[in-house]
């Protein structure tokens, strides 16, 4: 069993809110919402007032993944525009404990994702005080990429990090994920899934979000 958190980068955005409907009446448990800056990653997408526009419209907890080099300076308009969890970067230019200490101290979720060449190792100094890790299993940037094989293992050692250190802390996992290879995932230790283009391009919305999540 996993939570699914589909992607709406795969989404249509002239009607985000329609949108928004669809995946809740569809089975979602999150929604993903992917904020890129244009440097971090070179891609830019939607910025802290759309994410309030969408808290404001959808009851489904917002799930916030920053890839932007400064959460450290953006984090309180996220914050404010009704976050539910935000992930942040290991990799980002901000003090990353400090980020996390704020974003847990305004009662939001804290999250810390890894891109797939940084170790699982860096995120140790951090574990104790994570709600979720996030494993990258394509390099951010963009919907619609393949999975990373590769990026199987993270997921298990992870997961071994999780057991050991902090056995409340979720487990989830993004990029290239298919009603095809989810089960391999979720038997590594991944129990929240983002989907993107798998689930907004499925044909039938609903059975594409229960595989996922079974
Ligand atoms: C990639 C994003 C992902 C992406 C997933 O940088 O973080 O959330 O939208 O899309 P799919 O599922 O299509 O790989
Ligand atoms: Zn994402």
């Amino acid at each position: 069993m996993a939570l699914v958190s589909p992607s709406i980068l795969s989404a249509d955005f002239a009607n985000l809110e329609k949108e928004m409907k669809r995946i809740q009446d569809a089975g979602a448990d999150w929604a993903h919402i992917d904020v890129m800056d244009g440097h971090f990653v070179p891609n830019i997408t939607i910025g802290a007032p759309v994410v309030k526009a969408l808290s404001k419209v959808s009851d489904l907890p917002l799930d916030v993944h920053l890839m932007i080099s400064d959460p450290a300076f953006y984090l309180d308009d996220f914050i404010k525009a009704g976050a539910y969890v935000i992930t942040i970067h290991e990799e980002c230019d901000s003090d990353v404990m400090e980020t996390l200490k704020r974003i847990k101290a305004a009662g939001v979720k804290c999250a810390l994702s890894i891109k797939p060449k940084t170790p699982v190792s860096a995120l140790e100094k951090y574990i104790d005080i994570l709600d979720m890790i996030l494993i990258m299993t394509v390099e951010p940037g963009f919907g619609g990429q393949k999975f990373i094989t590769e990026c199987l293992p993270k997921i298990a050692e992870a997961k071994k990090l999780i057991d050991e250190r902090n056995p409340g802390c979720l487990l989830e996992i993004d990029g290239g994920v298919t009603c095809d290879n989810v089960a391999e995932t979720k038997e590594a230790g991944a129990n929240v899934i983002v989907a993107g283009s798998s689930v907004f391009g499925a044909e039938d919305m609903k059975k594409a979000i229960e595989i996922i999540g079974k």
